[in-house]
Formats: C-alpha cells, structure tokens, sequence
C-alpha cells in the first residue's frame, strides 16, 4: 500500500535548491562541452530510466548533431529510498558494439549505479564509454562506485533530492526543480 500521508508530508518539507532557468544555463553548458568532445562521433545517448527521462529529454534537444538513443531501465531501489542491488528491469534494444556510447544519469550518488552500467556496457564491446550526470552529489562514494562523471552539471549537497527525474518512493520525478529534503 501506498502512503500518500507519507508523500505529502516529504513535499512540504522540501525546498527548492536549483530552479528550471539555472538547470537550463547549465544544459546548455553540457550540451557545448559534449558537442565539442563527441559531436563527430554519432554517438549513442543512453538514458539510465527512470530518473534520467527528464534531463535525458531537454539535454537532448540541445546536441544538434547527429546521434541516435537507447536505454536501460535499472532500479537501485524499487521505490524504497536505499538499497545496493542493481535490479536490471531492462536491457537496451540497440546494437551498442563498437560504438561511442554516452550513459545519462539524473545524479551520481554512490557511484554504483553508474561503474555497473558501464561495465556492461564495456562487455558489450562498445568503442568508448562516456557519462554524463545533471548532478554530482557531494556524497562519499562506495567502494567500485564511479568516481566522478565525463560530463557534469550540478554539483549538490549531501541531501535527499527530489525533482527533475529524482524520486521520493516514485513520487516528485515531475518536480520543475531540483529540491532539498530536510530529514
Ligand atoms: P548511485 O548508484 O548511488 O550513484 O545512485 C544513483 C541512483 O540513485 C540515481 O539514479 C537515483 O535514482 C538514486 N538517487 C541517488 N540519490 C538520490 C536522491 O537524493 N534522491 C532520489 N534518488 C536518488
Ligand atoms: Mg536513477
């Protein structure tokens, strides 16, 4: 069952850190820095589902260069708020073999997230791996987690984040923001 008691209490104790035009600034930025290193490769932008479909989207819109998409739908969490297990929910459709292949990520956390996609990517014998992440929180890494992203927009506090792709249990990804839970 649901708690929509529990939902509406996190909302409002959330507040706004980063809004829409400052993560537009910052899209735009990537986008420049990641033409600028990949714009002739035809690469693959993979999108990390489900956090990484809005920042996916709008970064996307911005990379005017020919490239095509995929994605994977992987779960950390199943709509709990930790968890260490990758659950795979699905693999991409697309031949990545050879390719130049860009994850994207709504946020670097622990890291792990991100080191086991690229692995799989690297056993599918992609040609290069790149990421790119809205958002590095400032939070330590786990043993094995990636490091640092290719590419990165934000850099946040250590906080619980809700709002553009992020979720609370499922809820918030909506947010027109990124916004700081008090906990
Ligand atoms: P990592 O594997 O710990 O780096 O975390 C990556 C995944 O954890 C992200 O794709 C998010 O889905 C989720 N995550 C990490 N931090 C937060 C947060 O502050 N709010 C909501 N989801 C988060
Ligand atoms: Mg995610």
């Amino acid at each position: 069952m649901i708690d929509f008691a529990d939902v509406d209490a996190l909302f409002k104790k959330a507040h706004l850190l980063h809004g829409q035009a400052e993560i537009n600034a910052v899209m735009d930025k990537m986008a420049v820095e990641i033409k600028t290193k990949l714009g002739d490769t035809k690469p693959i932008m993979l999108c990390i589902l489900n956090g990484a479909l809005i920042f996916m989207g709008h970064l996307l819109t911005r990379l005017n260069f020919p490239l095509q998409i995929d994605y994977v739908h992987v779960s950390r969490y199943r709509g709990e708020i930790q968890g260490r297990n990758l659950d795979w929910i699905a693999e991409p459709n697309g031949m990545l073999e050879g390719r130049t292949v860009v994850l994207v990520e709504d946020i670097l956390d622990s890291g792990l997230t991100l080191s086991a996609v690229k692995d799989y990517c690297t056993k599918r014998r992609v040609k290069n791996v790149y990421t790119a992440v809205l958002i590095d929180k400032n939070h330590p890494r786990d043993p094995g987690g990636l490091a640092k992203a290719d590419f990165t927009g934000l850099y946040v506090e250590d906080k619980f984040l809700i709002g553009y792709g992020l979720d609370y249990k499922g809820f918030c990804r909506n947010l027109p923001g990124i916004y700081a839970v008090e906990t």
